[in-house]
């Protein structure tokens, strides 16, 4: 996969062997975005699955690995339900099966790689329905890394954008940088620059000026759980930017897969939300220096939740949802079969 934490510097790609080193990646955010590990935990399990088919004489021994490997995927990072969901269907895929370790794990590397390619499919669809939101001319906000980085192709939110400049070139993006990691300034920047989409950087708290100066026309992002009722829990920050939106009449659009549905959260009150090291708010250098003290008291909340009335439209591959949610969001997760 290719490293993440290494961008916008370096393009590396590294090589994981086991599926402990899946588990790895995923906790360090090498990868990341809420269907790009899904994808990764599906592979994962698949990884897993290959090895221990070489390796276990019995169906028990083998299913006794693979019980620990999806235990320990599933969870790797609490907030995006897409990584349960995906290493889900693969431990169904596995409940399913009758046959031997090795037939199992040939079909659960083709499941793998057709979550992926379902995923880049359900992006390019959100594009598409996406279109009629945009009027000429427009000025998309944008908060995190929504992109083909953190879907593996295409991207959500920035798949949204992809085919809205596609369709008129002379809309332009701007970029919140996303604070504590960056993954605004240094993935979603990367991913415009590399497609000659225009954007402008800024800090986080620059997008209320920005916004009251009128130059925001629409604010996409995307999302790592979306609740029954259509509250979503997405990338911190992204409940100030819907509260920035509401106040200055700008459309806030949540651009998601189903795969990022969970249905089984009446709001997103009950979602658990990742709280990370107190050092990743610490970390960053300025003047030649750490802008805080190694001891500083530290909140890292890594989500947020927007609640469902601050949300103008969800788009999923099913199309276009509006307020209220609950009924659409269900048809919607009916008619993708999960
Ligand atoms: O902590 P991250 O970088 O994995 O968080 C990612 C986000 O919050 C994204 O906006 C979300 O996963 C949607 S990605 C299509």
């Amino acid at each position: 996969m290719l490293d993440q934490t290494r961008l916008p510097g370096e393009v590396v790609h590294v090589t994981l062997t086991t599926w402990p080193d899946v588990v790895d990646a995923i906790k360090a955010m090498v990868i990341r975005g809420a269907p790009a590990i899904g994808v990764a935990g599906a592979m994962g399990v698949a990884l897993a699955a290959h090895q221990a088919a070489a390796t276990s004489s019995t169906r028990q021994a083998f299913d006794a690995e693979m019980g620990r490997a999806v235990a320990e995927l599933r969870v790797a990072r609490p907030t995006a339900v897409n990584l349960e969901w995906a290493v889900d269907r693969l431990a169904g895929v596995i409940a399913d099966h009758e046959g031997t370790p090795q037939e199992i794990a040939a079909e659960l590397a083709a499941a793998a790689r057709a979550i992926h390619s379902d995923e880049v499919d359900r992006c390019v669809a959100i594009g598409h329905h996406s279109l009629p939101l945009f009027t000429r001319g427009a000025c998309i906000l944008t908060h995190c890394n929504a992109g083909a980085l953190a879907t593996g192709g295409y991207g959500t939110a920035l798949g949204v954008v992809r085919a809205a400049y596609e369709a008129d070139p002379s809309v332009t993006v701007i970029v919140d940088e996303t604070r504590p990691l960056l993954q605004g300034s240094r993935l979603t920047a990367w991913e415009l620059a590399q497609d000659g989409i225009p954007y402008t950087l800024i800090s986080d708290n620059m997008a209320a000026m920005l916004m009251s100066q009128g130059r925001v026309s629409h604010v996409v992002v995307g999302a790592d759980r979306i609740a029954a009722n259509g509250d979503v829990v997405n990338k911190i920050g992204t409940y100030g930017v819907a509260i920035l939106a509401r106040e200055h009449g700008i459309p806030f659009i949540v651009a998601a897969p189903t795969s990022t549905l969970d249905l089984t959260m009446p709001s997103a009150a009950e979602i658990p939300v990742e709280e990370r090291a107190a050092d990743e708010v610490r970390g960053l250098a300025l003047f030649g220096m750490p802008a805080a003290s190694p001891d500083a008291p530290v909140a890292n909340p890594a989500f947020d939740r927007t609640p469902a009335r601050l949300v103008t439209a969800i788009i999923t591959e099913q199309g276009v949802h509006r307020a209220p949610y609950e009924r659409s969001l269900r048809r919607a997760w009916d008619d993708a079969a999960h």
